[in-house]
């Protein structure tokens, strides 16, 4: 069976985009595949402490995630759900693919460019090596294929480029280590599924509904109660003309071409279908059927989330058994890949 990865930052203000772009695919690759959920806590400190918040609220995110991750359907029993700092060769499988990885590549990465802003001299080394971390995380458990959202592409690519470079650069010694087709790092794929694999900003249709984003009113968060998601639809921008009534008209409308993708996604069905019941009609009547159909599946995610995170000492434990089974996985990798560099380990 092939072997899923995918991770989460808690930085907080989960939103609808994290949901629908990313966990609602690890939720349905579960039926399939071996997976394996990291919440990303070593990426999320490579921005400013203020970006963050800080040790107590790098904690807290930390549990909401794993509360999203297993209210919105992911089992903890029959998967792998764990927090990254937990499991030393992400960052020992890091700095060996630092030194595979060259600067060219990384400066290449537009996350970074973004992330960074203009004020580069000041940004951490952490930030720019990044998708570094990313590749050593789906690669120490080489995991084949990764659902992520469109914004990972880049990223994903890369750790593809990482991943070939050490199976080159090594290829004699992989060979001398067993494996004869001198493949020791598989080239992981990207799952890129849904009507929804970039969804867009409730105040700006052309910029990703993204956490930091300073406006509330921008996301929907997987936190935000019946009223509150209600007026951040209703508040959301569109333009004064009603929906088209094919696909084919939400071009050049970038939000009113966001609304019936997030319709889509959470309805599980085409924007086709879904122009087919709305197209012609106005916005106002539309957004009342999304603030509905917004409630009914988001509302007991919440419930659900609050509910785990009532008990801290319950996800902890899910975490550290996740941890204790990702460490079996992951230690064998670094054996053999600190084999393969010609690292004297300790037997
Ligand atoms: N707007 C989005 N639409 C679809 N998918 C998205 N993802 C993020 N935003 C969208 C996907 O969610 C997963 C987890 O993301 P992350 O928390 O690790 O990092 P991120 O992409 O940096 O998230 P944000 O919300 O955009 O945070 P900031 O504001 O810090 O940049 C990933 O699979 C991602 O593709």
């Amino acid at each position: 069976v092939e072997r899923v990865f995918s991770g989460v930052q808690p930085t907080g203000n989960l939103h609808l985009g994290n949901y629908l772009g990313a966990i609602v695919n690890f939720v349905k690759m579960q039926e399939t595949h071996n997976c394996i959920y990291c919440v990303v806590d070593m990426h999320a400190i490579t921005q400013g402490v203020d970006v963050w918040g800080g040790p107590a609220e790098l904690a807290r995110n930390t549990r909401e995630v794993t509360a999203a991750f297993i209210a919105s359907g992911i089992d903890p029993k029959k998967h792998i759900v764990f927090n990254q700092s937990q499991v030393s060769g992400h960052a020992e499988l890091a700095w060996i693919f630092n030194c595979v990885a060259r600067m060219g590549w990384l400066g290449r990465m537009t996350q970074f460019k973004e992330k960074a802003g203009k004020d580069r001299e000041n940004a951490s080394v952490g930030l720019f090596d990044y998708p570094v971390l990313m590749a050593a995380d789906i690669l120490l458990y080489r995991a084949t294929h990764v659902p992520v959202g469109e914004d990972q592409k880049q990223h994903l690519e890369l750790s593809r480029d990482i991943a070939q470079k050490f199976n080159n650069d090594f290829g004699d010694s992989i060979r001398s280590h067993g494996a004869n087709d001198g493949l020791f790092f598989p080239l992981p794929e990207p799952l890129i599924q849904g009507p929804a694999t970039r969804v867009m900003s409730l105040r700006d249709g052309t910029k990703k509904m993204s956490k930091s984003d300073a406006s509330d009113n921008s996301r929907i968060n997987l936190t935000d109660d019946a009223d509150t998601i209600a007026q951040k639809v209703r508040k959301a921008k569109t333009d004064p003309e009603p929906l088209p009534t094919d696909e084919k008209g939400l071009e050049a409308r970038p939000e009113a071409d966001n609304l019936v993708g997030i319709f889509a996604a959470l309805s599980g069905r085409s924007k086709a279908e879904v122009l087919r019941d709305y197209g012609g009609g106005q916005f106002s009547s539309f957004k009342n059927a999304l603030v509905e159909l917004c409630v009914t599946k988001l509302s007991p995610i919440a419930g659900e989330m609050k509910r785990l995170v009532a008990d801290p000492g319950h996800i902890d434990t899910i975490l550290n058994d996740g941890a204790d089974r990702a460490r079996a996985i992951a230690d064998e990798t670094m054996k053999q890949s600190k084999d393969i560099v010609g690292f004297i380990r300790r037997r």
